[in-house]
């Protein structure tokens, strides 16, 4: 599992471009026989059907790397590809489900009910689950379980909570338009810039003073592109900037201010405002049971001590669209370790993980699903 891992972290690709990743895994699932199809345009669905009728549960690992330039230099399975690197530990991810597909293989004839698989590449895109999801991946599934190697959490420890796990993540552009003229005479023009700058200052009064207290939101301003020179009063103004949320309906009420925050300062100053928002990833919110199915498993599996309570996070997870209308429960698997140097932040070109972990990893994807078909309340 390690060495599969390594090869891989040598070989890193980008969304959609995973094809050496995709022949990796289809060449593992051929020597084992396992029933599995290629998707378009990488990435491989499967299914391993139980000697006994049953629910079917879906394991979903990420198989997509990174445009990150690693910068460690203390490994020997360092990226052989300049400026592309797996930066977020989908690596490890494929590894160990890999890993838990070839072992509940060896138990098939015992399963009751049937175990599909899927390697879903462009995670980083937030494209990929939703491609899986138009070839097929969810028909006939009952459960989804999925997990994320993080180096946020403790080495040994592992969370599955209740509720929100990841943000929702949307992607937001707004272009103001004056009217552009010489510096030195502005009343004869309309200035983006005092426009985009007041919707700057302005649009965090949304969190603030809008949205509940008790619900965490984000609205940033990442990008804001407007002027030529020093003497000339800007015409445009396009900003882009993201919104984060956990919840759908306060979600809805940050967009609906976002337009009208725009609208009115633009009118305020006598600008117009075009506003494009397009969503992403819907927030990962772990459905109970599931959750605590999976609590379960880690305490029998790994001793109480292991279980582990991970704060939510604004970062955003294409894992969400899988449960958008399933139960199922997604969990963070901790590789965290400064003796090893693997507590560097996801996406950063120093990341790394204990591989010590992909055990627990491996067995978590196997475990869950077992329980799953087994247990009589779902
Ligand atoms: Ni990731």
């Amino acid at each position: 599992m390690v060495a599969f891992r390594r090869d891989l972290h040598r070989h890193p690709e980008l969304p959609f471009e995973e094809i050496r990743t995709t022949n990796r895994i289809a060449d593992e699932l051929d020597k084992i026989g396992v029933i599995y199809r290629r998707t378009e345009p990488t990435g491989i669905i499967g299914e391993i059907k139980g000697g006994k009728p049953g629910k079917t549960v879906l394991l979903r690992a990420d198989i997509d790397a990174l445009p990150v330039q690693e910068l460690n230099q203390k490994i020997d399975y360092k990226s052989s590809i300049d400026g592309k690197m797996h930066a977020c530990g989908h690596d490890s991810h494929t590894a160990m489900l890999l890993t838990a597909v070839k072992v509940l293989n060896q138990i098939k004839d015992d399963l009751t009910g049937n175990i599909r698989f899927v390697f879903q590449p462009a995670e980083e895109i937030a494209q990929g689950a939703k491609v899986m999801i138009q070839q097929g991946v969810l028909d006939g599934v009952d459960n989804v379980f999925g997990m994320h190697i993080w180096s946020q959490t403790p080495v040994n420890k592992v969370s599955c909570v209740v509720g929100p796990s990841f943000a929702s993540a949307d992607l937001l552009k707004i272009k103001f338009k004056g009217k552009g003229g010489h510096g030195s005479m502005p009343h004869d023009t309309v200035d983006a810039v005092m426009v985009a700058s007041a919707f700057v200052m302005n649009v965090q009064s949304i969190v603030s003073r809008e949205v509940d207290p008790l619900e965490p939101a984000v609205v940033t301003i990442g990008r804001m592109e407007v002027g030529t020179r020093f003497n000339v009063i800007a015409e445009n103004a396009v900003l882009e900037g993201t919104v984060r949320c956990f919840n759908i309906n306060v979600r809805e009420k940050i967009v609906a201010a976002i337009k009208r925050y725009a609208n009115q300062v633009a009118a305020m100053y006598r600008a117009t405002a075009e506003v494009e928002y397009t969503y992403g990833t819907l927030p990962v919110i772990n459905e109970e049971r599931s959750a605590l199915l999976a609590q379960e498993v880690i305490t029998e599996a790994f001793g109480i001590s292991s279980l582990y309570n991970e704060r939510p996070t604004t970062g955003g997870e294409d894992f969400s669209y899988y449960i958008e209308n399933i139960p199922g429960a997604f969990a963070l698997l901790g590789s965290g370790n400064p003796e090893k140097d693997t507590q560097w932040a996801h996406h950063h070109g120093c990341f790394n993980i204990d591989e010590d972990a992909m055990a627990r990893g491996a067995e978590l994807y196997a475990q869950y699903a077992w329980a799953y078909l087994n247990q009589q309340a779902f």
